[in-house]
């Protein structure tokens, strides 16, 4: 069957500077440019599932500001539903403060309306089976909560993407059927020291810890994913590109593997499909539109000969 995929999450304006290198607390570095890219957890996320062609509603505020009006057009060309997206006055757009230098970025998020996205905002799409519901911690965790509550009851499947990392209850986890996080996150979800260099099997394990019978699914940047699937681990190599800047990339990863899922496409299928499109992401500037299309997916999947057709 062909479900929609229904984003709860953050809008924000990326304001990128560049530079050669990051400053130290206390120091200024000289930089190159600055840069001003669509961005925001749930956008980005949405924007990724919007370009497989998945009928994709985003759920979210923006301020009445330039930024807000900027936001709404650039997701609207992208074919994201708006209709659940609320202008909101007295406060501004989210804004992340981005510094990129050598593909690596820090970021500074300020929520402004993201903060405001509160349950009868979540309440007013309807959701059905075969539906995948999506969120992550850039929008209040109450908020998060309702939504997957009546995800579940209209029958489809929630994806959380605990990113930024915070501390979260169980019973917010418990309403989840997909997790997906970084090994930052999961160390603070789990309350274990993990480190990038760790062997996979030591992301099982600590994934095992949230819950049986939940699909994890840990990013491991360069390395590639490591799900945790039944309680069984598998590893889905990363692919080696030159990244240029990995903004967004977990989203990319968080928005494809939703929109596979509501196409009804495996797991194991849908989780190749959405690293490949995360390789692709970090191989051009900025968050929201270094999103890939599925044309561009399928071709890296399996590249055309010169002159095939398809
Ligand atoms: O995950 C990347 C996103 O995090 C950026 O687009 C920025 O807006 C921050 O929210
Ligand atoms: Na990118």
């Amino acid at each position: 069957g062909m479900g929609r995929v229904f984003v709860a999450g953050s809008i924000n304006m990326d304001v990128v500077a560049t530079a050669d290198r990051h400053p130290k607390v206390g120091e200024t570095v000289a930089g190159e440019a600055v840069l001003y890219f669509p961005g925001g957890k749930g956008a980005n996320q949405a924007v990724a599932s919007a370009k497989q062609g998945v009928p994709t509603t985003l759920i979210g505020r923006l301020g009445t500001d330039a930024f807000g009006r900027e936001l709404r057009s650039f997701l609207a060309a992208q074919g994201v539903d708006l209709s659940f997206v609320k202008d909101t006055d007295g406060t501004h757009s989210g804004t992340a403060i981005i510094t990129l230098a050598n593909a690596d970025n820090t970021i500074v998020v300020v929520p402004g309306a993201n903060g405001l996205v509160d349950a009868d905002d979540v309440a007013a799409p309807v959701l059905a089976k075969g539906d995948v519901a999506v969120s992550q911690f850039e929008i209040p965790l109450p908020t998060i909560a309702a939504f997957f509550r009546r995800a579940r009851a209209a029958g489809a499947t929630t994806i959380l993407n605990p990113a930024p990392a915070k501390p979260a209850d169980k019973a917010l986890l418990d309403l989840v059927d997909v997790l997906i996080l970084n090994e930052t996150e999961l160390s603070l979800l789990t309350g274990t020291e993990l480190r990038d260099s760790d062997d996979p099997l030591r992301f099982a394990e600590a994934a095992r810890t949230l819950g049986r019978g939940k699909t994890v699914c840990v990013t491991l940047g360069k390395r590639g994913v490591l799900a945790l699937v039944a309680d069984q681990p598998l590893l889905v190599p990363g692919r080696e590109v030159k990244a240029v800047d990995t903004t967004g990339a977990g989203d990319c990863f968080v928005g494809a593997l939703a929109a596979q899922l509501a196409i009804g496409k495996p797991l194991g299928d849908a989780l190749a499909y959405a690293n490949i499109a995360a390789s692709i992401c970090v191989q051009r500037m900025g968050a929201a539109p270094s999103m890939p299309t599925a044309q561009e997916v399928e071709d890296t999947l399996s590249p055309r000969r010169p002159g095939e057709s398809r």
